[in-house]
């Protein structure tokens, strides 16, 4: 068994507004880059770590995560495309030409800094059984489909949906066929690597999600995050 992760980091970060990709924003003193590059290399002992970036993001790479950019479990970073779905291909892509091709692969948001070692642990576990895992957490909202005439379609029951997260694990290459499907097929708009597999009809085991695991989507997001990171310096 040999593992690598992928961290995409290629995004522009329109939500959250601010100057720059989130990703490259200090969060109570790191850049939130740099948090989930550690939490992915504390729950993933070893495993090489590979970013996907925008094209003209090497410096602020280089600037998020300072001299440990050049080091391992680091692999230089790849350029990503111009949706989340692209930028895994290409990572995986290269991942399939690396010296050490990798069995399994995890696939993280990098703007989801608090993947917590025993979430990350959950997820390799189930993967390591079933070939794909992913968390999922119970939703506090009811969620309703819309039309486009902004009426109401249906509403699934809340206690048969999940809120997604990443870390998601996979079989390396069945993860890789399966993209390399779907772009063929047109699909680039997929907003998870699961939704991926799904499409080629493969299972895919969902563990428990974590609350704190976050993506930093809108601005209330960073506050909240620094709020949480100060209270837990005290
Ligand atoms: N991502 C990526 N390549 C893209 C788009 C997104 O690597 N072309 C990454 C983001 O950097 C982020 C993750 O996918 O770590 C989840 O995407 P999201 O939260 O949507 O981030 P952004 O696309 O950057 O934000 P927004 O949609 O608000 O512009
Ligand atoms: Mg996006």
């Amino acid at each position: 068994i040999r593992w690598a992760v992928i961290i995409v980091a290629a995004g522009k970060g329109e939500r959250a507004g601010g100057a720059g990709p989130k990703q490259f924003r200090m969060l109570a003193g790191r850049t939130v880059l740099a948090r989930s590059v550690q939490a992915l290399a504390a729950g993933c002992k070893g495993a090489p770590i590979l970013c996907v970036i925008g094209e003209g993001d090497h410096a602020a790479y280089g600037a998020a995560l300072g001299p440990d950019a050049e080091r391992s479990p680091l692999l230089p970073p790849v350029p990503g495309g111009s949706t989340r779905q692209g930028s895994v291909l290409r990572g995986l892509q290269s991942l399939a030409t690396a010296r050490m091709r990798p069995s399994h692969v995890l696939v993280h948001d990098a703007a989801r800094p608090f993947a917590s070692p025993e979430l990350i642990t959950r997820v390799m576990d189930a993967t390591l059984r079933t070939g794909a895992a992913i968390p999922g957490a119970p939703l506090a909202d009811t969620v309703k489909r819309v039309g486009p005439n902004g009426l109401v379609r249906d509403t699934p029951p809340r206690t048969e949906l999940r809120a997604i997260q990443t870390p998601q694990g996979f079989a390396f290459d069945s993860l890789l066929a399966a993209h390399e499907k779907a772009f063929a097929s047109g699909r680039a708009d997929l907003t998870d690597d699961a939704a991926v597999l799904e499409a080629a009809g493969l299972p895919v085991e969902i563990v428990d999600g974590d609350l704190e695991n976050v993506k930093l989507t809108r601005p209330e997001d960073f506050s909240a995050a620094e709020a949480r990171l100060s209270l837990a310096l005290e």
